[in-house]
This record gives C-alpha cells, structure tokens and sequence, in this order.
C-alpha cells in the first residue's frame, strides 16, 4: 500500500491534506530546520498559529524549501488579545507580513473566551468571513468551540466554520462536539493527538502497535485518520517526524479501532484548558 496523504474537502469546497505538521512548542530558531525537514519527506501541510510566536520562521522555511506556495497548506490562528475586529484585523495582516505570503490556507480564532470581551465571539467570526470575502484566508474556522458556542454561531452567522480544531486523543474522546461537526458538516482537527506523548506508553496501544510492528504513535495517528480527523503531531525530532508521516500503508480493524476508543477517560483525559472557562491573554 503506497503511502499517501490523503485531502479531505471542507464544506467551502477547499481541501485540506489529512495529515499536517503541528509547530506548537517549537522554538522559533527550532522552527526552520524542524518545517524544513518535514517538508522535505512529504508534510504538505503546516499548523501555526500568533500565540505561538514561530510564523516569521513557518514562512521562512517553505520559501526555502523550493516548493510553490499553491502546494503547501497553512494554517494560522488569531492570538486571544485580538477579539474585538479592529483588532482582529490588525492582528490578521500581521500574520500574513510575518509569513510573507498574501494569504493563508486557513485561519481560525484560536479559542472562543466565552468569559471576555462580553461573550461575543459572534463579531469576532464575522471579521474572519470578511477575510474568507477578499480571499486572504481561502478558509476560515475555529477552534477549542463547544456545542453551544457552535450552535451561536449558527444562529447569528453567516458562514459555518471549515473546522473545528480542539483537543482529541485516545485518552479525550471529546465525542459530544466531533458529532456536532459530523452532522453540522464541520470536520474536526485532532490536536495533541498522541497526548503530547502520554498515550504512548498505555499497555492497550503498546500491544496494538507489537502486534502490527508499528511504533505506538503511529497506531494512535492511524486511529485519528480512520476516523475521518484531520491531524498534525508536533515533533523536532527528524526520526519522529518521519515516522509519524507513516501511517497510510496499515489499517486498523474495527475491534482495534474499538479497543484504543474505549480507552477514553471522558472529562478526566482532558490534558489542555477546559474552553469554557479559558481566559489567557498573552501580554
Ligand atoms: N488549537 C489549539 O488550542 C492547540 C492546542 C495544542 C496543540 N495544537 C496543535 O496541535 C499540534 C500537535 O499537538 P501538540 O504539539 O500539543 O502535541 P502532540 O503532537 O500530541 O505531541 C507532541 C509531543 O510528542 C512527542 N512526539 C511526537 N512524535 C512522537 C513519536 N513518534 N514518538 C514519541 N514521541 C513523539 C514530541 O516530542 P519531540 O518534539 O521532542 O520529538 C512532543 O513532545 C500542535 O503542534 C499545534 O499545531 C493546537
């Protein structure tokens, strides 16, 4: 089985590649050589963000990559303090200078703060339509959205988000909103998708992995895709980047897939913030 990459289409008719590479954590002298390697063995697809303060060097390393812009997928997100949309707007120029590029392939707000700027992140997703409008951002979404943070923006917008990026692994099923995106045509992005490691030393996923002779990290990836997720670990390891690039020439059956879905701890496998109550703004 050949290993490729497949793309999913988003509900604005775009395609995004299934699998990506995550910069969250690396340091922006790291990032160069780290998205520079990634693309070099076949990563066509890379997750930033403001708040991680590496975009400058995201832009950096596809332009020395040699590849066309049109064949690598980017990601960022709109930073916590940028909410109201003077800001918003501010903010979304500057990630498109630091890239050095005149659009991104897909921006989200980064997380809903339903608890600042009086709960309205209604007229902060309106401003990241207007940015859909003039086709610097070719998609938009969201991320780290509840069910009810979502249902708002049914109600009172015009567009529905592309994705829906929040936390999801093995141990963190978050189950309830990957179904509202199923039935609302918002495919869900899986971030810490090994757990930021800890799922890897679980005796369930090590004995699935010796008996395919596949690393751990690479039965959890393959779990993720073959349930429709779109994922992008993060490693500065180049032997990890690779590997975890490999998991489109195995298949997971369905009492495998089962076994890794009941390992979900529900509320209590939830590593990152709960949204709900998330409120940090970088100063
Ligand atoms: N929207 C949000 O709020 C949000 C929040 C968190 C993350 N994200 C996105 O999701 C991406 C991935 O999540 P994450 O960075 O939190 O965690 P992750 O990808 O689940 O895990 C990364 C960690 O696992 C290690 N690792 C990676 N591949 C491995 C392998 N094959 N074997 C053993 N260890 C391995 C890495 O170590 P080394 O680097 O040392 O190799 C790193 O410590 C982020 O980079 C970011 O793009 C988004």
């Amino acid at each position: 089985m050949a290993n490729t990459i497949p793309d999913i289409t988003l509900n604005d008719g775009n395609t995004i590649p299934q699998l990506g590479f995550g910069v969250f954590q690396i340091e922006p002298k790291e990032t160069v050589e780290a998205v520079g390697r990634a693309l070099e063995l076949g990563y066509r697809h890379i997750d930033t963000a403001q708040m991680y303060g590496n975009e400058a060097e995201v832009g950096q390393a596809i332009r020395t990559s040699g590849l066309d812009r049109g064949e690598i997928f980017v990601t960022s997100k709109l930073n916590n303090g940028f909410h109201r949309p003077d800001d918003a707007r501010r903010a979304f120029d500057s990630t498109l200078a630091a890239l050095k590029m005149d659009y991104v392939d897909l921006f989200l707000i980064h997380w809903p703060l339903p608890t600042l700027y009086d709960g309205d992140f209604v007229s902060t997703w309106k401003t990241l339509e207007e940015f859909q409008r003039d086709g610097r951002a070719q998609s938009i979404g969201v991320s780290n959205f509840q069910v009810a943070h979502l249902e708002r923006l049914a109600a009172e917008a015009d567009l529905v988000p592309a994705v829906n990026q929040i936390e999801v692994h093995p141990y963190f099923g978050n189950e309830e909103v990957r179904a509202y995106g199923r039935t609302h045509n918002i495919l869900t992005e899986a971030w810490s998708p090994i757990a930021q490691g800890k799922v890897l030393d679980d005796p369930t996923i090590v004995d699935i992995a010796q008996q395919l002779g596949r690393t751990p990290a690479q039965v959890t990836l393959r779990w993720h895709v073959q349930r429709g997720d779109i994922v992008f670990p993060k490693s500065v390891t180049p032997q990890r980047i690779e590997e975890n690039l490999h998991i489109f020439d195995f298949t997971l059956d369905d009492a495998t897939m089962e076994r890794i879905t009941g390992l979900d701890r529900g509320e209590a496998g939830r590593q990152g913030p709960n949204p709900n109550e998330f409120d940090y703004v970088p100063r």
